[in-house]
């Protein structure tokens, strides 16, 4: 390929970043560049699209083709306490430290389907915490909160729940199983742009997994700012098990655990 050929195409993903910016507020720009373009490039191709400018006029007469995109552009894959030992941590070691600071304020960010959030409010009821907890899940993906208030599985994603708590909070539904009401209930699902909304603050925890392995370096340092500033001093802040910050005390965070890192009280 000419270098011309090259700039032509770089200027064609990058005007397509900006139009989906105005049109939707999403700003692909913050995500890591070589993986989104790829995921995109693939999809584009599929659809018999040489550039993206076209591929852009094809969702704007298409919904369902745009549904596509934002599917292929968030990625949805979750599990009820993934990472088991992680979610012991939480369970023994540092929720108790949060038990004087009732009602807990929590929130799972970027939840996707529900399993994450869903795995807290099992967590938080069988420490007899759950009618003195007010639990925020949100998520980009309207398809994913959707599918996420629904509350109904395939097996596959239950693979890591201790047995008791399959017994306790699911019932099979079919070929799937349905969560519980009590925990469906305990949920407040809502759609939200880490990158762009604002955050609420006061809280207890917040888990943020599986999705800053998306975003560029910049994104990351300005979200972990804002996670950090809608922490209570004392709160935990719960990271995926491949995104440790790197010197957590810029942003007022001391690491509490593997993965788990404390808003330092002020002095
Ligand atoms: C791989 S899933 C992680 C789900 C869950 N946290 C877990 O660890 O199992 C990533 C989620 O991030 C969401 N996401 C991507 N970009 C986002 C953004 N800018 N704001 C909020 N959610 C976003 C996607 O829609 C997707 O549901």
């Amino acid at each position: 390929m000419s270098q011309h050929d090259k700039d032509s195409e770089l200027d064609d993903y990058l005007l397509f970043i900006q139009k989906i910016k105005t049109a939707t507020g999403i700003d692909l720009a913050q995500y890591k560049e070589a993986q989104m373009k790829r995921r995109l490039t693939t999809l584009r191709a599929k659809h018999g699209y040489d550039t993206f400018a076209a591929f852009f006029e094809g969702m704007n007469q298409n919904k369902t083709l745009f549904l596509e995109f934002l599917d292929r552009m968030t990625i949805n894959v979750s599990e009820f306490w993934r990472n088991r030992n992680r979610w012991e941590v939480l369970q023994h070691k540092l929720l108790p430290d949060l038990y004087d600071h009732l009602p807990l304020k929590v929130w799972s960010a970027a939840c996707s389907t529900g399993e994450e959030p869903y795995t807290l409010a099992m967590i938080l009821d069988m420490a007899g915490l759950l009618p003195r907890s007010k639990i925020m899940a949100t998520d980009i993906d309207e398809g994913a909160l959707a599918k996420a208030m629904q509350g109904t599985y395939l097996e596959r994603s239950l693979r890591e729940v201790p047995e008791e708590a399959v017994k306790t909070y699911f019932k099979p539904d079919g070929l799937q199983y349905k969560i519980d009401a009590k925990l469906r209930d305990a949920v407040h699902f809502s759609k939200q742009n880490l990158l762009h909304d604002s955050f609420e603050d006061g809280f207890d925890l917040i888990v943020c997994r599986n999705v800053m392995i998306y975003f560029t370096e910049e994104a990351k340092h300005m979200l972990y700012q804002k996670f950090a500033k809608a922490l209570r001093p004392g709160g935990i802040l719960f990271v995926g098990s491949t995104e440790q910050i790197f010197s957590p005390s810029q942003y007022d965070l001391e690491g509490a655990d593997t993965f788990f890192y404390r808003k330092k009280l002020e002095e």
